[in-house]
């Protein structure tokens, strides 16, 4: 299994703070957004890693991260021109994915758990969490049947049809970069990881594994503050 984080995009929500840095390389209370969706990665076994970023600040990650040495891993870098989309990365990616499984993990994507248990046991298909949220319209959205099985996801619907949004992290084998490829953008102009995860759905070949642990898109301000408090109080807490 390899690992893809990807922390490029524009990041234009959180002005001025990301006027003259990006949004991977702002603080998360004691250390860099960004060292959150590595060790996500790293603890669940993952060491093989592609960070892709923008062009602007590219310098900087490979200032702050270098080899992958220092958090068990082993790291390779690679450029997204311009935004395209989620499901790009697996375009960008294609000669590091090569024939093994991926994870991805979003570079604004906190958690507070290991996912070596799903991760590990992963075979083929595509794989994705989901977890409750007040706040489902602003994600991509599970919709259920009656017999709550998975029957579609909708990105940022204005009205969800369930609160269990889709968090950043997903598995795929190898055919994600074909399935990638002939993706159509979106409305938005970019091409989404929604309709990937839509099209393993339609093959039945996408698992969704709901958790209930910390999880936050910190791509707002608040969502900034509230996690950034959050590993404040973890910390203080393990020092006592
Ligand atoms: O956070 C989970 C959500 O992430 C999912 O529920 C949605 O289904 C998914 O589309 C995505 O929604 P966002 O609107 O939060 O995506 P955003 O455009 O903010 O991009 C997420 C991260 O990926 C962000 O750190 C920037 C980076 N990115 C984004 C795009 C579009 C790239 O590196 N390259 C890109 O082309």
């Amino acid at each position: 299994m390899k690992g893809i984080i990807l922390a490029g995009g524009n990041a234009t929500r959180l002005r001025p703070l990301t006027k003259v840095t990006c949004k991977q390389l702002l603080p998360v209370y004691d250390r860099p957004m960004i060292y959150y969706p590595i060790n996500t990665l790293v603890s669940s076994g993952i060491r093989d890693i592609l960070i892709i970023v923008a062009p602007t600040y590219s310098g900087h990650f490979l200032n702050l991260l270098g080899s992958g040495k220092e958090f068990g891993a082993n790291f390779s870098f690679a450029i997204q021109d311009s935004p395209r989309g989620l499901a790009d990365a697996f375009i960008v990616g294609e000669d590091f994915i090569a024939n093994d499984n991926v994870t991805m993990i979003l570079g604004d994507n906190i958690f507070d758990q290991d996912f070596s248990k799903e991760i590990k046991s992963f075979k083929s298909g595509a794989m994705i969490f989901s977890k409750q949220v007040p706040d489902p319209e602003r994600f991509g959205v599970v919709e259920f049947d009656k017999n709550h099985k998975v029957i579609n996801i909708e990105e940022k619907p204005q009205k969800p049809k369930s609160n269990y949004c889709v968090v950043g992290l997903y598995a795929y084998d190898p055919r994600c970069v074909q399935y990638a490829k002939e993706l159509k953008p979106s409305a938005r102009g970019e091409i989404e990881i929604t309709d990937l995860n839509n099209r393993y759905l339609r093959g039945g070949e996408l698992k969704v594994n709901l958790f209930d642990g910390l999880w936050e898109d910190a791509g707002t301000f608040d969502s900034l503050i509230r996690v950034s408090n959050y590993m404040a109080s973890k910390q203080n807490k393990l020092k006592k």
